[in-house]
């Protein structure tokens, strides 16, 4: 089924564009009629997306950026208005993810993840709004997480991610009256190659992740990328500043517990 045309005229920046979610919402945005802009720190995969995308027949063009850095963010982001004409929708994607316990996280790994993960949405926020007040209409998307709901290790990364659903709050209470919308997406396990290294030391992971999710698997790019596309769109105009879970159930109990509970297990 061809996907509805809902993002026809739209000019739709990804960061971590490069592969894994943001590569499926970049391609998911693109065959609903949107522009668009990837943004991505490795070369590689820059290259790579952008071509996909532009053998699919959609308008777009590849930005190496590194999100932390703040004068890369507004060159870039200056040059994505000036080659689009403008920013209608801005998805903060991009992040690094260490799983260091919090004793063996080192000063730099702390400060590196908060700067990428972190502090990079608030410079492309920051590098995005002006043009979208000036136009009465935007949309941002956040990439949170379940790690910033409960303990489930990767400590830096939960914290940092916690500050990006404050930072969604923010941005809809803030500037709301401006006509821009603000929403975090809040992923439960999603099998992407940021998992590699959980994967090569533990092959199983994925099966042994399943009795955790009622839906009795994880989640796949495409689980979230759909929801993404619905925010973006004019469809969702009155939703703002909530925060949207895309988990097969994750949050929703102790999916492990309730047998034991009943004594059924
Ligand atoms: N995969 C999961 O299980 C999961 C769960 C919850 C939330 N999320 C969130 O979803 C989003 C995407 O996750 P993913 O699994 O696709 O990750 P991924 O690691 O596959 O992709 C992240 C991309 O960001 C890029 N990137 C890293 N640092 C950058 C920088 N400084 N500047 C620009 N680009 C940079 C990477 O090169 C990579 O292409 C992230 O925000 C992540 O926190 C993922």
């Amino acid at each position: 089924m061809k996907p509805e045309q809902d993002l026809a005229g739209k000019v739709v920046v990804i960061t971590g564009a490069g592969r894994g979610i943001g590569r499926q919402i970049a391609k998911g945005a693109g065959e609903r009629g949107a522009m668009v802009a990837l943004v991505e720190l490795i070369r590689e995969n820059l290259d790579s997306a952008v071509n996909e995308l532009v053998a699919m027949g959609i308008d777009a063009r590849g930005y190496l950026t590194d999100i932390s850095n703040e004068s890369e963010i507004n060159k870039n982001f200056a040059l994505i208005e000036k080659d689009f004409g403008q920013i209608d929708c801005l998805v903060n994607n991009a992040m690094i993810h260490d799983p260091e316990d919090l004793l063996a996280t080192s000063l730099e790994l702390w400060n590196r993840t908060l700067a990428v993960t972190l502090t990079g949405s608030f410079l492309a926020i920051k590098a995005t709004l002006p043009g979208m007040i000036r136009r009465k209409k935007g949309c941002i998307i956040n990439m949170g997480t379940v790690n910033a709901k409960a303990m489930i290790g990767s400590d830096s990364y939960s914290v940092a991610k916690a500050g990006i659903h404050a930072l969604t709050r923010t941005v809809a209470v803030r500037y709301g009256g401006d006509g821009v919308r603000c929403i975090t997406v809040v992923p439960g396990t999603i099998a992407t190659d940021a998992w590699q290294e959980r994967v090569d030391r533990n092959p199983q992971i994925f099966e042994k992740l399943k009795p955790w999710y009622p839906l009795g698997r994880v989640g796949t790019p495409t689980d979230v990328a759909e929801l993404v596309l619905f925010l973006l769109s004019d469809r969702s105009q009155w939703i703002s500043g909530s925060e949207f879970v895309v988990d097969g159930g994750l949050l929703a109990g102790y999916a492990p517990m309730f047998k034991m509970v009943e004594g059924s297990d």
